[in-house]
């Protein structure tokens, strides 16, 4: 359908309540169901997924040093709504459930393994049948870790994709005393966008498709229902609500912004906009970058230029709105869909230029809008003195039976990459500060993501001048990590013919995080290629020192 943009407002996702306390604490019980939503004024209803009833769920408000317990609860359909492919991963997942399997992931959450929603942990409608890992009911998230903005979302072991998609995802902010005595802007000038795409069909159902095109080497020989290589919608979704408008007072306001997309990067900048004509003018205000995926920056950066985002970063930014009072803003996105494995930005590359729309009142209702302190907190360097373990990783290009493209992980010792489920390679030990090097030998940009750990990037290089044989990065060599990139990750974008080294500590660190043993998955974010097949276990083994 022909959407008309710029129609309705951004709704606010709202606040969980929690349904009561265990062991003195919050509980939450927290249902994923099928529900009936407006995403569009001109649309009919389409029908979601969503936790607690609606897409995206409502956010989780949790406090740093206030350990919290949910109940993900699977209330869904006996049968899924999108195409579901059974031979990704055939050999190991039961596609023959009566019911949806699910399992949520406190994504970016420093949790004990039993609570992290490994992909093996689903469970189906009121936990009926369950997945080999599955270990307990009531997840337990420990919130030691800074204030950090984290988001929930579906896990199941080859469905993550289409699960997301439905619709399961939501923000989980961790606040904490220290972050609220900076005086950064709150309350009604603290909003929490999700950036995903979508696309519909004429009956405003979600569309996602049921097999590859054939410029990415769709044919018959493919099964049917076809698992496609990625996605890509052609509608913006901010909030659940399609090509949407914000409403602003010319004052700061702070952005929680999350790329919960399948598969899209977002390369995002404020241009001046006529909606009369849809011409876009000079730059807007620039985003302020305080925060990223694990918590503060120790120090605000303005992004010059545009700010990127891969799918399932977060970017908690300050805008100062105060100069363009009375104005329109364009959200404006430059990334091309297959991100720098682009050849040339084209239209196949389905770029979608245009996100949101930003109201920005004539005058502010004088309500005080907070600050941005020169100093936020304090992150703590991980010496490279203390590394015990060079681990050299690979992304690489691979196939199936079929001939469909797929991606795989792999490392030193298997460079064209493993399946999901051989057997666990990389066991970090307990205590233990590691290089992890991402050697990128595909032809495209992909998010990599780590559970339970946050790491920091020391920089790139290009794959041509990385020797995998060598352990040990001289930092002063490589390319130093984008403004954004500072701090405290969870994600790390790897282009392609790239390595990017991180430097990741497994437990407690400085008073930060939590010692935690067990096993942990990580993977691309774009969950095309998490389902297919780029995600393997990571295991942290007790210190046997
Ligand atoms: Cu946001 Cu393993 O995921
Ligand atoms: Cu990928």
């Amino acid at each position: 359908p022909d959407l008309e943009k710029w129609i309705d407002e951004v709704p606010r996702p709202g606040v969980a309540e929690p349904a009561g306390t265990k062991d003195g604490h919050p509980y939450y019980e927290i249902e994923m169901s099928e529900v009936e939503q407006k995403l569009h004024s001109d649309l009919p209803e389409t029908t979601v997924w969503g936790y607690g009833g609606q897409f995206p769920g409502p956010t989780i408000e949790a406090e740093r040093g206030e350990p919290v317990s949910v109940r993900w609860q699977n209330d869904l359909p006996d049968e899924h709504f999108l195409p579901v492919d059974t031979t990704v991963h055939g050999d190991m997942i039961p596609y023959d459930t009566t019911g949806v399997r699910t399992v949520t992931h406190l994504h970016g959450g420093n949790v004990e393994s039993e609570s992290d929603g490994h992909a093996g942990a689903w469970f189906t409608s009121d936990f009926e049948e369950t997945g080999p890992e599955f270990e307990k009911k009531d997840y337990y998230y420990a919130n030691e870790q800074p204030s950090a903005t984290l988001w929930y979302h579906d896990h199941a072991v080859g469905i993550t994709r289409l699960n997301v998609y439905a619709g399961l995802a939501g923000f989980y902010l961790l606040r904490s005393d220290h972050e609220r005595s900076l005086g950064l802007p709150d309350d009604e000038n603290e909003i929490p966008l999700v950036l995903q795409d979508r696309s519909f069909n004429e009956d405003g159902s979600l569309f996602y498709p049921s097999a590859v095109s054939e410029d990415r080497g769709g044919d018959d020989s493919h099964p049917d229902p076809s698992i496609v290589p990625e996605f890509y919608g052609d509608v913006p979704v901010v909030n659940g609500k399609a090509w949407p408008r914000l409403s602003v007072d010319p004052e700061r306001y702070r952005l929680r912004l999350l790329n919960g997309s399948n598969s899209r990067y977002y390369d995002l900048e404020l241009l001046e906009y006529d909606e009369a004509s849809g011409e876009t003018g000079g730059a807007g205000p620039s985003f302020v970058q305080i925060g990223n995926d694990g918590g503060l920056l120790s120090e605000p950066v303005t992004v010059d230029g545009r700010l990127e985002i891969g799918a399932g970063q977060r970017a908690d930014v300050v805008v100062d709105f105060d100069d363009y009072a009375g104005e329109t803003l364009l959200l404006y996105n430059d990334a091309p869909s297959l991100y720098r494995g682009t050849p040339e930005k084209s239209e196949e590359t389905k770029p979608l230029p245009e996100i949101m729309l930003v109201d920005v009142a004539d005058e502010s209702d004088g309500e005080g809008a907070g600050t941005v302190p020169d100093a936020l907190t304090t992150v703590p360097e991980l010496p490279l003195e203390d590394v015990e373990r060079h681990r050299h990783l690979t992304l690489a290009p691979g196939s199936d039976e079929y001939g469909r493209t797929k991606h795989l992980l792999g490392n030193r010792e298997q460079s064209e990459g493993y399946t999901l489920d051989d057997p666990v390679t990389e066991e970090p030990e307990l205590g233990m500060t590691e290089i992890w090097s991402l050697a990128n030998n595909t032809s495209m940009s992909h998010p990599m993501h780590l559970h339970l750990v946050h790491f920091q990037v020391l920089g790139r290089q290009s794959l041509a001048d990385y020797d995998s044989s060598e352990d040990g990065v001289d930092p002063d060599a490589l390319e130093s990590p984008a403004p954004y990139e500072l701090g405290w990750n969870d994600v790390v974008s790897v282009d392609p013919a790239e390595v990017v080294h991180l430097i990741v500590h497994f437990g407690e660190y400085e008073g930060l995080f939590n010692d935690q043993t067990g096993e942990y998955m990580w993977h691309c974010h774009m969950i095309e290629h998490e389902d297919y097949d780029m995600m393997r276990p990571f295991n942290v083994l007790p210190n046997s020192e």
